[in-house]
């Protein structure tokens, strides 16, 4: 298949993009390199070993994203572009709704002026809110606590709204848990552009010596050790849930499908912390502090609707999690480099 990949320089889009490209799909990467970098280019050219074909504008120009579909065919589009970052989004929510919700829009309707109805969209497990029973199922009611996750929210419904208008459409929503984890070479992976809200990231950064400490958001949840529990998943097994599910998009199936990707098993904070130091081979400094706003005690997957529908199973642990983590962050202390 012809495949557009919005947000392909991103973190998850970058491994994706590999893994489309070993599957003998034809790849477009568009990125509005608002949170990439260039140069993570010729690190997937020189892992794919072909060069890539880069668009560099943002989807919410729809002249730009007209213009792309009226002059070439697409079989499918996967759909990663987006701001992600909770804190911000709660300072600048106009902006949040604007891009996440704009690019979207401008996506869909030049793919239905020249359709293009396969479309995998990444959603977020964010979408279950804050009372969700844990393992979470994909038939829960959704909701948000803050607007990155509502973009989520209302995103799936628009795309849910509009495949309901016109049964050609052969959407996925994927609900992802938290991707951690690099490609195994360890040159391509995570690399946010300012101190990492996320505690992989963050673990990694203490470990290689850029922050000082791990700060825990609270020890008296309701978890095995009262720290938080999540469902981390390899960023290369979500990549080939991605895959899994553009396969999957063909007509005998719904104009709408929602699986999890996840594990299904949760790890505490002080779990993922343990598992870090064994990667690295060094205890790393920690302090409890405060539970951080918004946070839940427990999420995690369940998976089931994946496997079964998919033929889809995460497989890697959470010490090959922190290897692959480790083994990117230790080659790339800095990141991609600029340019
Ligand atoms: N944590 C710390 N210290 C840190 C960072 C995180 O103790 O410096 C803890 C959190 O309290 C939580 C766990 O580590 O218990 C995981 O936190 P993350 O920020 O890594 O992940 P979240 O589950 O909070 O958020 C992630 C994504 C969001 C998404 C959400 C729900 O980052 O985009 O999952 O799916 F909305």
């Amino acid at each position: 298949m012809r495949v557009l990949v919005s947000g392909g320089a991103g973190y998850i889009g970058s491994h994706t993009v590999v893994q489309l490209v070993a599957a003998g799909h034809e790849v477009v990467v568009v990125d509005s390199f608002a949170n990439a970098k260039p140069s993570v280019v010729g690190r997937l050219e020189a892992l794919t070993g072909r060069p890539l074909d880069v668009r560099s504008f943002d989807l919410t120009d729809v002249d730009k994203t007209e213009h792309l579909f009226a002059h070439e065919p697409f079989d499918a589009v996967i759909h990663f572009a987006g701001f992600k970052a909770v804190g911000e989004s709660v300072e600048k929510p106009l902006e949040y709704y604007e891009n996440n919700l704009g690019s979207t829009f401008s996506l869909v309707r030049a793919m239905r002026r020249h359709g293009v109805a396969k479309l995998v969209f990444s959603s977020s497990a964010t979408v279950y809110g804050a009372q969700a029973p844990v393992p979470m199922r994909e038939d829960l009611p959704t909701s948000a606590t803050n607007p990155y996750g509502w973009t989520k929210v209302m995103q799936e419904q628009v795309l849910r709204d509009v495949a309901a208008s016109d049964p050609t459409w052969r959407i996925a929503l994927l609900r992802y848990f938290n991707p951690v984890g690099a490609h195994a070479s360890g040159t391509i992976g995570e690399d946010p552009s300012d101190i990492p809200n996320n505690l992989m990231p963050y673990l990694a950064q203490v470990a290689v010596g850029r922050l000082e400490k791990l700060l825990v958001y609270g020890d008296d949840y309701d978890t095995v050790d009262g720290t938080g529990v999540r469902d981390y998943i390899h960023v290369e097994d979500l990549a080939a849930g991605h895959i899994a599910a553009l396969h999957q998009l063909g007509d005998t199936r719904a104009p709408v499908s929602t699986w999890n990707l996840g594990t299904g098993t949760g790890t505490s904070v002080l779990q993922l912390l343990a598992a870090f130091e064994r990667a690295c081979g060094h205890t790393l400094p920690y302090e409890v502090v405060a539970r951080r706003a918004g946070d839940i005690a427990a999420s995690y997957a369940d998976p089931t609707r994946a496997e079964a529908e998919l033929g889809w199973r995460a497989t890697r642990t959470v010490d090959d999690m922190c290897a692959d983590s480790w083994r990117w962050q230790s080659q790339n202390p800095r990141g991609y480099p600029e340019g």
